[in-house]
């Protein structure tokens, strides 16, 4: 068993999760909810995009929100990219890391950022030079990696084709992005292991929605390989806006339950994690899907009084 004891979780409830929402949530909204992750303890936030506003709304307030972040820990605070002008937006800011995103497959990656993959590709060699120009470390993201809801299976050879360029570009890691849930145990399995055999120097970050209802069985084939980085958002809110039935991320607070009972460190306070969830659900106004902020952590003990006693 190759299981981790640590894992590295990287909040993207402020960017995914928020991103599709209609209703836009007020800056200084946002900025409490990213201020208190930082605070439970959250060792990587994706906080938003340099996007177009036009196809992001929501997250036109990057830039307002990044000015007021706490950074006075050593939260890592990343923002997605697509393009060099998003890279020259970032660097202006100094963000503390980039990320920068395509699909695997054709048809999506149109969808998302109106270009093809190769496109993508070129693009991001000079979003690395200005990263690298700014001091700036560049992570990339590779959504609908375990199938695209347009084209279906994604090979693992396409995986790798993206990862090597992603390589040769010096990006430190690779995240594999279940954009719509499509990520079975053995698909895990089989890309993290050809990823691991024939990109073995790039470090893999999973990225799972819970679109069919397994994404933390997911994780758990994650673990199996060793992989130590995995993606969530609070509450179990997300999704892309450019996918046909994307839902919500695998939930933070979930996966962290689960981690720590599995004896998995990730240096997250669960409980101020869970009271974040439930603050987003009040901003957001609707149930979300997380289950531990509403159950609690198995010894969360209730009074007996509470209950009825079933007399026949
Ligand atoms: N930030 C802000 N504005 C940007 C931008 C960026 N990173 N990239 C392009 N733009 C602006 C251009 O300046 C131009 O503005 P103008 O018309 O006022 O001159 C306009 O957008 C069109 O530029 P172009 O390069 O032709 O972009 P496009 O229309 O082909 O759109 C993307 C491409 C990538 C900008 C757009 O598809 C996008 O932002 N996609 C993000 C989708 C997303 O976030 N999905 C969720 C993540 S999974
Ligand atoms: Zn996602």
């Amino acid at each position: 068993m190759n299981r981790p004891t640590r894992v590295e979780i990287t909040e993207v409830g402020p960017r995914d999760g928020l991103q599709a929402e209609p209703a836009f949530v007020p800056t200084a909204t946002k900025i409490d909810l990213i201020n208190n992750l930082i605070a439970a303890g959250v060792p990587r936030i994706e906080f938003s995009s340099f996007v177009s506003p036009r196809a992001v709304p929501q997250l036109v307030d990057v830039v307002d929100v990044f000015e007021r972040l706490d950074r006075s820990t050593d939260t890592v605070l990343a923002a997605l990219v697509p393009n060099a002008k998003g890279a020259v937006r970032a660097a202006e800011c100094q963000v503390d890391e980039i990320i920068v995103f395509l699909s695997a497959s054709e048809s999506h990656n149109l969808k998302n950022v109106n270009r093809s993959v190769e496109e993508s590709l070129s693009g991001f060699e000079h979003v690395a030079k200005i990263a690298d120009h700014a001091g700036i470390p560049v992570n990339g993201a590779i959504a609908t990696a375990f199938g695209c809801p347009f084209e279906g299976d994604v090979s693992v050879k396409q995986l790798e084709a993206i990862a090597r360029r992603y390589q040769e570009c010096g990006f430190s890691g690779v995240t594999l992005g279940d954009t719509t849930g499509m990520a079975t145990p053995p698909i895990v399995q089989r890309a993290v292991r050809h990823l691991k055999e024939h990109v073995p120097e790039l470090p893999i970050g999973l990225h799972f929605h819970n679109t069919r209802g397994i994404g933390l069985v997911n994780v758990i084939a994650g673990l199996d390989e060793g992989v130590d980085r995995y993606d969530s958002s609070f509450g179990g809110i997300g999704g892309c806006p450019f996918a046909p039935k994307a839902t919500g991320n695998i939930c933070t607070e979930d996966l962290i339950y689960l981690l720590h009972e599995m004896g998995i460190e990730t240096g997250i306070d669960l409980e101020q994690l869970s009271a974040v969830a439930c603050n987003v659900e009040s901003v957001i106004g609707r149930d979300l899907p997380g289950q531990v902020m509403k159950a609690g952590p198995r010894l969360k003990l209730h009074s007996m009084a509470d209950v009825a006693t079933a007399v026949g």
